[in-house]
Parts: structure tokens; C-alpha cells; sequence
């Protein structure tokens, strides 16, 4: 596979002011979220939750790559259609979820490790025989009293470069995700040293193991204080605190910064997103888009709850918050957005 095709998608996935949709919750993170509204833990219910999202009217407008997860790159809507065709007649990119998920890091208490590695050449080479162009990995780094250790930001910063490594190698862009967690009562200037520090680990890897990086896209968190910190920052010192530490840490060459939600409010999340794209437009060297799951699902999964007869309310609010977010990267998101739909 040549290098120009992965140059390509990656700034395909970047283009137009568009972003990403996650929805490659595993199966338990899916579980989870739907039995907080009652909504039956079954494939069935997963399957059409899914379908309601690929076949949201005008997605492709502001979703540029969907990511999937193993079981729905799989599936079909209720009339047998692959969701897979759904995904390219909307005009998006299919992606692919290919940890395994974050799991206890052996002799480092409250800390995980990303496993996924095993077995992993064969996998992506069935997701890009199945028409997958990008895949995710997401690292998870734990703030807390002496954690995170360098043992674990080391570790998650060389799986990601191996992984992406694989990745280039069979074609598929990597999307590299460390996530730095908002739980906690950190100030933000502990969120800002520490994902600073866990971007130069991860781009080190990277660069170790020869990576090239105008063909991956980086999704990191936003610059945060912890949620349970006393201090919260206005948008705008969240967005210059953002963009501070993505200037120190992350290589020109890197055509796309997609963040990740990590629980904030589709508003909140919208909303900085705006900030940044608004404050240094025209003096950044790669675009700032966005990846999120929660932030573009949740008010769409609160209406949903499981009933047939709500798809279509679910899906103009997964496709508002879809568009908030394409206004958010050309600087023309504004809370009055909210009210014209309320
Ligand atoms: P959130 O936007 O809900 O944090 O999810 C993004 C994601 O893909 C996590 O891996």
C-alpha cells in the first residue's frame, strides 16, 4: 500500500470541516449505556441502535469516518442491507476499533494497560479486505495520588506506535489515541504537564518505530481540570490551554488532531472546540477536529431509549449535534445553536 493513499484518507478524514463519529463502544460499554435507560442489553438492540445511526438523514454532511466496532462492521440493517453499504452511499469513510480494551496493569495499582496486539497483523487485514480505511486504539492514562508511573505511560506510548505501525502496513490509517482522564480533582495545570509529557512518550514511539506521520491522525483529550477540581476554566482558557500544549507536543507533519469527548457535555465539548478553531485560525499546522462518541450519541440514546417509534427525534439530534460540531471547527458555533433547536 503506498504511503500517498494513507496521506490521502488521512486528510480525507480531516476535509471540509467534517469530523468523526465514534461508535465503537464494546460490547460492555454498550451494555452499560443502554441499561442506564432500560433498553435491552441483547445484539438485536445494539444492531439497531447502530442502524438508527448510519441511516441518520444527512450524516455525511458534517461525519466524515464513522468508527466501528468488531460486531457492527458485521451487521446489516433490518432489510438485510450491510451496514457497510449505508456507510459509503452516506459518503463516510468506515473505521475500526481494534484493541482489545484497557486492562489492569499488572503491579501498577489503579493504572491500565491496552491489549490488542496479539494476532493483530491478520486483523487488520480482514477489516481492510472488508473496506475498513482507518482504525482506532485508544491508551487510557489514570491521574491520581503518584500515578500515572512512567512504566505505564511508557508501555500504552510504545503499544500505540506498534499498533499504528501494523496499521500503515496494511494500509489502514491509525488513529492514535491517549487519553489523559478527566476523573479527579487535578487542576487543569496537571492535566496540561501530563499529557504534554505522555504526547512526547507517544511521538518518540512513534517516530522509533518509523511511523510516518502525515499518515495517522492524533485523538487526544482536551486540556482539563480534573471534574471534581474546585477551579473550572472559562472555555476560552480550555481552548488557549488546549492549543498550548498540542503546539509544544505534536509534529507539524500530523495533518489532524480529532479530540476525543471523555464525558463532557455535547455543548461544553462543541463549544471549546469552537473556541480554539476561533482564537488560532490560521496559525495552526494541522486541523482540530473532532472524534466523539458521548458528545454527539447521548442526547440521541436519552430520546432513543429502545422504542421504534423515537428513531426518528434520536436522529435529528445526532445529526444537530453533528453539525454543532462542523460549525465548532470553521469558529461559527454558538450556544444560540441550542435554543433555535429546543
Ligand atoms: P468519547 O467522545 O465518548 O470520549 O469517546 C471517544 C472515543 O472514541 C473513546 O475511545
Amino acid at each position: 500500500m503506498s504511503s500517498l493513499h494513507l496521506i490521502e484518507t488521512a486528510r480525507e478524514l480531516v476535509a471540509d470541516d467534517k469530523g468523526l463519529l465514534a461508535m465503537d463502544e464494546s460490547t460492555p460499554t454498550c451494555d452499560k449505556r443502554f441499561a442506564k435507560f432500560g433498553i435491552p442489553q441483547t445484539e438485536e438492540a445494539r444492531r439497531a441502535y447502530r442502524e438508527l445511526i448510519i441511516t441518520t438523514p444527512e450524516l455525511g454532511e458534517s461525519i466524515s469516518g464513522v468508527v466501528l466496532y468488531d460486531e457492527t462492521i458485521r451487521q446489516h440493517k433490518r432489510d438485510g442491507t450491510p451496514f457497510l453499504k449505508i456507510i459509503a452511499e452516506a459518503g463516510i469513510i468506515p473505521g475500526i476499533k481494534v484493541d482489545a480494551g484497557a486492562k489492569a496493569m499488572a503491579a501498577h495499582p489503579g493504572e491500565k494497560i491496552t491489549e490488542g496486539l496479539d494476532g493483530l497483523r491478520a486483523r487488520l487485514k480482514e477489516y481492510a479486505q472488508m473496506g475498513a480505511r482507518f482504525a482506532k486504539w485508544r491508551a487510557v492514562i489514570t491521574i491520581g495520588p503518584g500515578i500515572p508511573s512512567r512504566a505505564c505511560v511508557e508501555a500504552n506510548a510504545q503499544a500505540l506506535a506498534r499498533y499504528a505501525a501494523l496499521c500503515q502496513e496494511a494500509g489502514l490509517v491509525p488513529i492514535v489515541e491517549p487519553e489523559v482522564l478527566m476523573d479527579g480533582n487535578h487542576p487543569i495545570e496537571r492535566c496540561l504537564a501530563l499529557t504534554e509529557e505522555v504526547l512526547h512518550m507517544v511521538f518518540d514511539e512513534l517516530y522509533s518505530q518509523q511511523v510516518m506521520l502525515e499518515g495517522l491522525l492524533l485523538k487526544p483529550n482536551m486540556i482539563l481540570p480534573g471534574l471534581a477540581c474546585p477551579e473550572q476554566e472559562t472555555v476560552n482558557e480550555v481552548a488557549d490551554a488546549t492549543v498550548k500544549c498540542l503546539l509544544r507536543a505534536v509534529p507539524a507533519a500530523v495533518p489532524g488532531i480529532v479530540f476525543l469527548s471523555g464525558g463532557q457535555s455535547g455543548e461544553l465539548a462543541s463549544a471549546r472546540l469552537n473556541a480554539m478553531n476561533l482564537r488560532f485560525r490560521g496559525r495552526l499546522p494541522w486541523a482540530l477536529a473532532f472524534s466523539f462518541a458521548r458528545a454527539i450519541q447521548q442526547p440521541a440514546l436519552e430520546i432513543w431509549q429502545g422504542d421504534e417509534a423515537h428513531v426518528s427525534a434520536a436522529q435529528q439530534a445526532l445529526v444537530h449535534r453533528a453539525r454543532c460540531n462542523r460549525a465548532a471547527r470553521r469558529g461559527e458555533y454558538d450556544a444560540a445553536m441550542e435554543r433555535i433547536r429546543a
